[in-house]
């Protein structure tokens, strides 16, 4: 017999903003095998990101079967699954039929801005700061429910009736494996859970009164579990009967779990759709008026929970998709390194891309994305380039304000994500810093949280010190620029983000 029919794994989902992995991890970390697909993305209308959840759920099905096949294992084999997907993404369904109610409303979707300035104007944009850790903003989903039962005809009352069911990716999914309209489980964990905006960022339940001034019925929320335990088994109807399912993290999360942040200090910057930078600050919620968010890391089954301050990113990777697919720029995300490595610097221009306002540190949902700098000689080249930097500048901004925010300076940058493979970018990114930057052996760290959970809560690993041991340094970048050439770059960009403010009225 092979190995590989003795053997056990863990399988992880990974249901991001583009597409969808299943991905087949072994006792050392090292994947097995993978499966990935991209779903459509919706873009009814200006600042309108939908998904449709149906599609999401068939491709993860798809991308089970795809991983096990590629990997020649066996439902027996998988001793655990764990679930991580794109956060905040809200959908609606009807418990009875499994349908959704309407098109899922992705994070990056800003049609709920009326409900945020109806709610800021008793309070602040901060009302709710301390007691759910983030500020009221498009991003969070409990704006977006409310808007979907105000949108959809009678869907408040039947909300109200317990005739439907709210979810992120992870509750939906975790639904539809456990059987869906037949005993489906409707959970979802902290660090989903966390960033609704309507749950309690010390007592871990929803918040009745936050529910309530926001309109959200509590009837349509899922129970709210640890990141790693055993919740349910999935269903014959999944394609894996009776693998646990044992981890749910949100994306980012997992990231930092994945990247083994287990000491407050500790974190990760990871490169995808969106930057999201997240530090471990230990057991306690650290408040911050820096422009980060206060999120859980993970809570680990019974052990107290894991809090994290969050930088987040709208746009990163999604400006090189949209130099590919809305300008043409380039054929492949990967062409943006080529054209930026035929020019010796960005020629005057840098883009601000502010598509969704801007996150961290700004929190300015009037911004709109801008490119300034043009002359006759910038060239596409040049626009390449420009892009890529301003992934970086928008990092350095965040490191700037985890800094201010820190009783220490970052002495490095532990990074991953689709973007890491970018040479160019990394070793602008540590130029910017003044840090080196540091990419580990194996840069799926989102799939490899959600498996460390489910692996943790069933015994595959037996401690966090395990994970630790598993992660390996693949490649380090070290800063060459000198601090003038740093401030004076950093001075511009700043002269930039302001001819972004202020444009939607
Ligand atoms: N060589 C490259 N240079 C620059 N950007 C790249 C390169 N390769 C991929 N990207 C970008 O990385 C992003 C994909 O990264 P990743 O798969 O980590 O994203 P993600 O946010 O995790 O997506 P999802 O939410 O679907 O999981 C895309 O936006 C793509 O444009
Ligand atoms: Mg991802």
């Amino acid at each position: 017999m092979s190995s590989s029919e003795t053997s056990e794994y863990i399988l992880s989902i990974d249901q991001g903003t583009t597409s969808t992995r299943a991905v087949v991890f072994d006792h050392t970390g090292q994947i097995l095998a993978s499966a990935q697909k991209e779903h459509t993305q919706h873009f009814p209308q200006a600042g309108w990101v939908e998904h449709d959840a149906v599609e999401i759920w068939q491709n993860t099905q798809e991308m089970i079967s795809g991983a096990l096949t590629e990997g020649g294992v066996t439902p027996e084999q998988i001793k655990a699954l764990g679930i991580t997907n794109q956060r905040e993404t809200t959908v609606v369904w009807d418990r009875a039929t499994g349908e959704p109610i309407h098109r899922a409303l992705v994070w990056q979707d800003t049609r709920t801005q009326a409900i945020i300035d109806e709610l800021a104007a008793d309070g602040g944009t901060e009302r709710f700061k301390e007691r759910a850790g983030l500020p009221l903003a498009t991003y969070f989903s409990g704006p977006k429910i409310r808007w979907v039962l105000d949108q959809v005809q009678g869907a408040r009352e039947r909300a109200e009736a317990g005739e439907l069911l709210f979810g992120t990716m992870d509750t939906w999914l975790v639904w539809n494996l456990t059987g869906g309209t037949e005993g489906g489980v409707h959970i979802t964990d902290v660090t989903n859970a966390s960033r609704t905006l309507l749950m309690n960022i010390d007592t871990l339940d929803w918040n009745p009164e936050i529910c309530a001034a926001i309109g959200v019925p509590e009837a349509v929320l899922p129970q709210i579990r640890s990141s790693s335990e055993v919740y349910a088994e999935c269903a014959e109807s999944s394609g894996i009967p009776g693998v646990p399912i044992a981890g749910i993290l949100g994306d980012q999360h997992a990231a930092t779990v994945g990247q083994a942040c287990f000491e407050p200090g500790q974190g990760k910057n990871t490169y995808g759709t969106g930057n999201f930078m997240l530090i471990n600050t230990g057991h306690e919620p650290v408040h911050n008026d820096q422009g980060l968010l206060t999120t859980l890391a993970y809570k680990f089954g019974a052990q107290p929970p894991v809090y994290a301050l969050e930088g987040s990113i709208a746009v990163t990777g999604s400006l090189i998709q949209w130099l590919r697919d809305n300008l043409g720029l380039i054929s492949s995300a990967a062409e943006s390194e080529d054209r930026a490595e035929n020019v010796k610097d960005h020629g005057g221009a840098y883009i601000v891309p502010a598509f969704s306002g801007l996150f961290a540190p700004y929190w300015r949902p009037e911004a709109r994305g801008v490119i300034v700098g043009l002359t006759r000689y910038v060239t596409a080249d040049h626009l390449c380039r420009a892009a890529l930097e301003s992934v970086a500048f928008q990092s350095a901004e965040v490191v700037e304000a985890m800094n201010a925010s820190a009783p220490e300076d970052l002495t490095e940058l532990k990074v991953d994500g689709g973007m890491v493979v970018n040479e160019t970018l990394m070793q602008f990114q540590a130029d910017l810093l003044g840090v080196d930057v540091v990419r580990p052996e194996v840069i799926e760290t989102t799939a490899l949280g959600a498996a460390y959970a489910a692996g943790l809560a069933t015994g595959y690993w037996a401690s966090t010190d395990e994970l630790t041991s598993n992660w390996r340094e693949g490649r380090r970048w070290r800063p060459t620029m000198d601090q003038d050439a740093r401030s004076h770059r950093l001075t511009e960009w700043r002269k930039a983000v302001e001819r972004s403010f202020n444009w939607v009225d």
